[in-house]
């Protein structure tokens, strides 16, 4: 059975509940998903999966959250090119640019990133569909 880490970072819960879905059409699709806050993940649970979705809301201005996920994000990027990886965030009042520099910053690194989602604030009906499709397709 495929398991996928669902790994986020969220401070007032909307990526918190896209994490949610994504895990949902982990699990829709019959694959096993974890669930993990980034400050209770690091390198060294890299090979307990065999697919990964990484969760940051746009923070900053239009970056991933510095204190937490980011640090983590810089230690687990050179180990990730190989591995199945998928992206998702909430953002609310720009267009979604953090994402782009964030799909950039990784493929740059060598990541093959399949999908990314993101959501205007807490995910809206298209936005949890498009969760589990995220979360189906890594499976
Ligand atoms: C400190 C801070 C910085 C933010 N920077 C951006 C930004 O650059 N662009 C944007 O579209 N939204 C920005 N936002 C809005 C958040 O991305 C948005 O509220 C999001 O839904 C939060 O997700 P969360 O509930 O998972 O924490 C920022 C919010 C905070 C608190």
């Amino acid at each position: 059975m495929s398991k996928v880490a669902v790994v986020y970072w969220s401070g007032t819960g909307n990526t918190e509940a896209m994490a949610e879905f994504v895990a949902e059409g982990v699990s829709e699709a019959g694959g096993e998903a974890d669930v993990i806050q980034v400050s209770d993940f690091s390198a060294s649970n890299l090979d307990d999966y065999d697919a990964f979705a990484f969760g940051c809301p746009a923070m900053g201005s239009e970056e991933l959250e510095s204190d937490e996920f980011e640090p983590v994000w810089d230690e687990i990027e050179p180990e990730l090119p190989g591995r199945k990886v998928a992206l998702f965030g909430s953002y609310d009042w720009a267009d979604g640019e953090w994402m782009d520099l964030w799909r950039e910053r990784a493929e740059a690194a060598g990541i093959t990133v399949g999908d990314t989602v993101i959501a205007k604030d807490y995910p809206d009906e298209v936005a949890a569909g498009a969760c589990r499709s995220l979360g189906a397709a890594l499976v």
